[in-house]
């Protein structure tokens, strides 16, 4: 089967006006890999804006709260991306796990909501250095993937974003067998646990300080379907990234 590579951009908490401005500008403007599916993900202010002026690829939200309404301050709902025109959301994020103390349970709790209300969802797992360092990549990332399988059936709405802790932000990637190690354990966990289709056909992109120089090795790995880029994604050379396959 072939899967469409996709490239998303996490723009964290990071912009302006001007430079989200600046940015959807610079790949409205560029020649981009028609084969590639393009996802931005602005901080949650500029949504409105990046929906209405980017003209290539779609845009996602980087969290909401598992309800649809009601007494949480502070927080956003899936409905409320659906109306903006953001069509995904990230969910699971490191920093969302290891800076805001989500665990998984209750992110996916929120991965069911946002599916049950027509978002596509980015499924970021990881481990952190100590956790890999100890040999438990994939207990730690199978532990993240079941709380998902014990609340959905269907994941074709759903990607996985596999970003070992320790590359990202950090300018040390994981080498192009280290990603394919565990994007084919992934692949094998929904193969075993959930069905084959499933596993054939989902997604797994790579994120953590992937960079125009490093993602064409990366990009050429069986099960390596994408990238989830996050402070590449703020230059120009997001453009590249996502060209990387040409
Ligand atoms: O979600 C993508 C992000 O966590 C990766 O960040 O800056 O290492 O590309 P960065």
């Amino acid at each position: 089967m072939v899967r469409q590579f996709i490239v998303g951009g996490n723009w964290k908490m990071n912009g302006s006006r001007g430079t989200v401005s600046t940015l959807v500008k610079g790949l409205n403007e560029a020649s981009l890999d028609k084969n590639v599916e393009v996802v931005v993900a602005p901080p949650a202010l500029y949504i409105n804006s990046v929906v209405e002026t980017l003209k290539v690829g779609q845009v996602a939200g980087q969290n909401i709260y598992s309800e649809s309404k009601g007494a949480f301050t502070g927080e956003i709902s899936a409905e409320m991306l659906k109306d903006v025109g953001a069509q995904w959301v990230l969910l699971g994020h490191s920093e969302r796990r290891h800076v805001f103390g989500e665990d998984s349970k209750s992110i996916a709790k929120k991965v069911k909501h946002a599916l049950n209300t027509g978002l596509k969802v980015m499924y970021c797992v990881g481990e952190t250095l100590d956790e890999r360092e100890a040999n438990q990549t994939t207990a730690v990332v199978f532990e993240q993937l079941q709380a998902v399988a014990d609340v959905i059936q269907d994941w074709s709405q759903v990607v996985i974003a596999y970003e070992p802790v320790w590359a990202i932000g950090t300018g040390k990637v994981a080498t192009p067998e280290q990603a394919q190690e565990v994007h084919h354990a992934i692949r094998q966990w929904l193969a075993d646990k959930v069905n084959a289709q499933t596993a054939e056909a989902t997604r797994i992109m790579y994120g953590g300080s992937v960079n125009a120089g490093n993602c064409k090795e990366i990009g050429k790995k069986a099960d390596v379907d994408g990238f989830l880029v996050g402070g590449a994604s703020l230059k120009p050379e997001f453009i590249d990234i996502i060209n990387a396959q040409l």
